[in-house]
């Protein structure tokens, strides 16, 4: 997660329009080349462009982590003093503006820790370790329960958002970003080491993610997870300055480090978190789920079904009629704004077992519909507290792997996010084994 203010930022162009990044994204999570070096190159001209918040030598890094580490916890103890004064919450409005939230960053979070996969073939050189040992624990060892990347998704099926969301091309840019420095890592480790600087600092915006997710009962481990993993005493944030110091050559230093810089701004290409949550428009929303919806349920009611003198197929039947729609459904009384949506007739439709149109809208439309219909009324939410639900669950060990199985083959299992997948949970198990890089439990 990066820190830094940008003074130049880029515009969200020029990314390629037109589902570009998604097709790059989905070629290189296959193991495609997908051109993506010369992608890459473009990329990190932008990123020359850009200003950061770096330090002028990397021997003033620990100092400038640790300054940002107090400025984090300074502004989230701010935070907390105005949420007990009674201040709302400050990114999520209702549980629908989280679970797109949740949905918008998945593309990224499908790939959490790609960008170091190149480092794994560097096993034999102790100066990688720190990188080596980040990669292995956003794949959990090796362990379904503790994978970053199957966290994530338990999360989205949990949720009932395990279907992609439609999504504009540019929440692909990190995944993409990442996935490519992970395969190009070798020609780029100055870039890989900067990126993975930025990233691994513990941002504000995933403190108060994490506390406002909780709030609305969504259980935010996966969050929580990351406050403490990449912490910057002894977690990935102090493994990434320690790997800088470490492959920095002797001679060409300085060109090593303004390499690392451009790595470090490729966090701040396209929207930052913040700007992104604050993006989201409900009643938007709820009117391009329905524009979707529309067409499958054209011809699918009665024509005794009516709403101001026209049938239900006839408002589904064109683009476009459904603010009007939507206005019919109150004035008609099927929907009550601002009340417990168990009032409104409409509700009571769609959600339910019984309800006459159960199974219509997924878990995230009808979230959609409750907030709409809500507009603000609040109903009594649980809090889920992090890590209840995850860390209820036994360890189970898996299999063990083949034996004889070469190092190089492990590591191809261990790509993209196929490390998620079960036979590159036993890759990453193996692999752990065969370099003698497994970590030792106090004992
Ligand atoms: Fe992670
Ligand atoms: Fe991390």
């Amino acid at each position: 997660m990066t820190v830094m203010t940008c003074t130049s930022a880029p515009s969200l162009m020029p990314v390629e329009r037109g589902g570009g990044l998604q097709r790059r994204y989905r070629a290189l999570l296959q193991g495609e080349d997908a051109g993506s070096r010369a992608w890459l190159d473009a990329q990190l001209s932008r990123a020359e462009g850009m200003s950061d918040d770096l330090p002028a030598t990397p021997a003033q890094l620990t100092a400038w982590s640790h300054e940002h580490c107090r400025q984090v916890a300074q502004g989230h103890a701010q935070y907390l003093e105005q949420r007990r004064h009674g201040a709302a919450r400050r990114y999520f409005d209702n549980r629908a503006h989280a679970l797109w939230f949740i949905q918008q960053v998945a593309p990224t979070k499908a790939v959490d820790g790609a960008w170091l996969f190149s480092t794994l073939k560097q096993w034999r050189d102790p100066r990688y370790h720190g990188l080596i040992r980040t990669y292995l624990e956003e794949l959990g060892e090796g362990d379904a329960h503790l994978n970053h990347v199957l966290i994530y998704q338990r999360l989205l099926t949990r949720l009932g958002c395990q279907d992609p969301a439609p999504m504009a091309d540019e929440r692909y840019l990190s995944g993409t970003l990442q996935l490519a420095l992970g395969l190009h890592g070798e020609r780029y480790l100055p870039e890989v080491i900067g990126y993975n600087l930025g990233y691994e600092q513990p941002p504000l915006h995933l403190l108060i993610t994490t506390y406002e997710l909780a709030e609305l009962g969504i259980d935010g481990h996966y969050f929580q997870l990351h406050v403490t993993i990449d912490n910057a005493a002894s977690g990935h944030a102090q493994k990434a300055i320690q790997a800088l110091q470490q492959l920095s050559p002797v001679r060409g230093s300085d060109e090593f480090y303004r390499r690392v810089r451009h790595g470090y701004r490729l966090n701040d290409l396209g929207t930052d978190t913040p700007s992104l949550i604050a993006s989201f428009d409900l009643h938007a929303e709820l009117l391009a789920a329905l524009e979707r919806k529309r067409v499958f349920g054209q011809f699918m009611h009665a024509d005794h079904c009516r709403l101001q003198k026209r049938t239900i197929n006839q408002w589904l039947a064109e683009p476009g009629l459904m603010p009007g729609f939507l206005e019919a459904m109150q004035a008609q009384g099927w929907i009550q704004r601002g009340a417990d949506p168990a009032q409104s007739r409409w509700w009571r439709m769609i959600e339910g077992p019984s309800a006459p149109m159960f199974g219509v809208f997924n878990a995230y439309e009808k979230q959609l519909w409750y907030d709409w219909i809500a507009a603000g009324w609040q109903s009594p939410t649980r809090r889920v507290m992090p890590g209840s639900w995850e860390s209820g669950l036994a360890f189970k060990p898996l299999p063990a792997p083949r034996p004889g199985q070469a190092i190089d083959t492990l590591i191809e299992r261990m790509a993209g996010n196929r490390h998620a997948l079960p036979e590159g949970l036993l890759a990453t198990q193996a692999y752990l084994r065969a370099t003698g890089l497994a970590q030792e439990i106090p004992h």
